[in-house]
């Protein structure tokens, strides 16, 4: 047996100088295995995913496992072009809506060109940008978070992303805002719509006049699937194609396949959790009002509230040492606010309850 040396002489490798240069992504913070809290910190849907789910994986045959799965997803594919009445061609299938974003950018910016978004939003952008050396320019949201049309366009960038709704705000922008946009402005822009399952509108409609929109769509959120890792572009057959080039060969596993298309197809269900999370969100927004929160009207799973006496990272550590977790985001501009995901009546209740006088 060979021994393991603990102490070489030789020199670690160093990473490429933009990902030494970069900060990592820094996700929401997970419970160790067995704890018990109440997971209000990362915006998963609080109730489990369709039964239809759970019986599609439980399907699986060992032959199923044993072959590789479709490349492209092909059964998946099918059924969202059926639900949001596009055609196969138009739909790219990737492990998680993050994959979708990076295949975006490896697709369609070269190192050195420049990636634009209003700032706040999700905060993965940017890690996404430089590991590819991309350069990234933010440009404030407009008063009453309205899109900053001018000064995107004016950054020249390649693309343009930004969350609709937004995250951590929860806010909306129109689908006339965002063909104005898409008008003006020659690259590409992405839509990110993780959170529009909870929203009244979407910007699919925009595809057929605006070739160079792409929208990207999460199963970890609307369809309580954080877990499976399963998200979706929907995009003109000629972008899809430029995109398909890029992703790795399998990307989506067997399983998540086959779960994610048994997902998409309980739509009535889905729909039963939206309708449930959106009746708690506007119950919890009064109830955060009413004790002093500045909460911003959301049209997402979670609210964006401003604390009494600016006391946000005192009230996340009290909560937290009751067994709650919300977010808390220590940065400039944000280090007054929480974001807090909308969970079951009981997990809600449990919150208004714990919160600090
Ligand atoms: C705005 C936004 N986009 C994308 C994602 C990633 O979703 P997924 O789990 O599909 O990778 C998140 C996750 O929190 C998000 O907030």
């Amino acid at each position: 047996m060979c021994e393991i040396k603990t102490q070489s002489m030789k020199a670690i490798p160093q990473a490429r100088p933009n990902v030494r240069a970069m900060a990592p992504y820094v996700p929401g913070e997970q419970p160790k295995p067995g704890e018990k809290v109440i997971k209000l910190n990362t915006n998963e849907n609080p109730y489990p995913p369709s039964p239809k789910v759970l019986a599609a994986i439980q399907a699986m045959s060992g032959e199923a496992l044993r072959r590789y799965p479709s490349p492209r997803a092909d059964l998946f594919r099918e059924t969202a072009a059926q639900v949001h009445g596009v055609t196969p061609d138009m739909i790219l299938a990737g492990n998680g809506s993050d994959e979708i974003l990076a295949i975006v950018l490896r697709t369609f910016i070269s190192p050195g060109e420049c990636l634009a978004y209003p700032d706040p939003t999700y905060s993965l952008y940017p890690v996404l940008a430089e590991s590819g050396e991309n350069k990234v320019v933010t440009v404030p949201w407009e008063p009453n978070w309205e899109l900053p049309i001018d000064a995107l366009v004016a950054t020249g960038a390649r693309a343009i992303f930004f969350a609709n709704p937004n995250a951590p705000t929860g806010t909306v922008v129109s689908n006339d805002r965002i063909a104005l946009l898409a008008d003006r402005f020659s690259g590409l822009v992405l839509v990110d719509e993780a959170y529009v399952d909870f929203a009244d509108g979407n910007a699919l409609p925009l595809l057929r006049s605006h070739p160079n929109v792409i929208v990207s769509r999460t199963l970890s959120k609307g369809y309580s699937l954080a877990a499976l890792r399963f998200g979706y572009a929907i995009a003109a057959p000629e972008l899809v194609g430029e995109m398909m080039k890029v992703k790795d060969s399998y990307n989506c596993d067997g399983i998540a396949i086959a779960a994610a298309t048994a997902a998409l197809d309980d739509q009535a269900y889905a729909r039963t959790t939206w309708r449930n999370v959106r009746i708690e969100r506007e119950n919890l927004h009064t109830a955060f009002s009413q004790r002093g929160y500045g909460v911003i009207p959301s049209h997402a799973n979670f609210l964006f509230m401003t604390c009494p006496g600016g006391k946000a990272k005192e009230t996340y550590l009290a909560l937290k040492a009751k067994g709650i977790l919300v977010r808390f985001f220590d940065k400039p501009g944000l280090s007054d606010k929480l974001r807090v995901t909308i969970g079951t009546p009981d997990e809600n209740q449990a919150l208004l309850s714990a919160l600090p006088a």
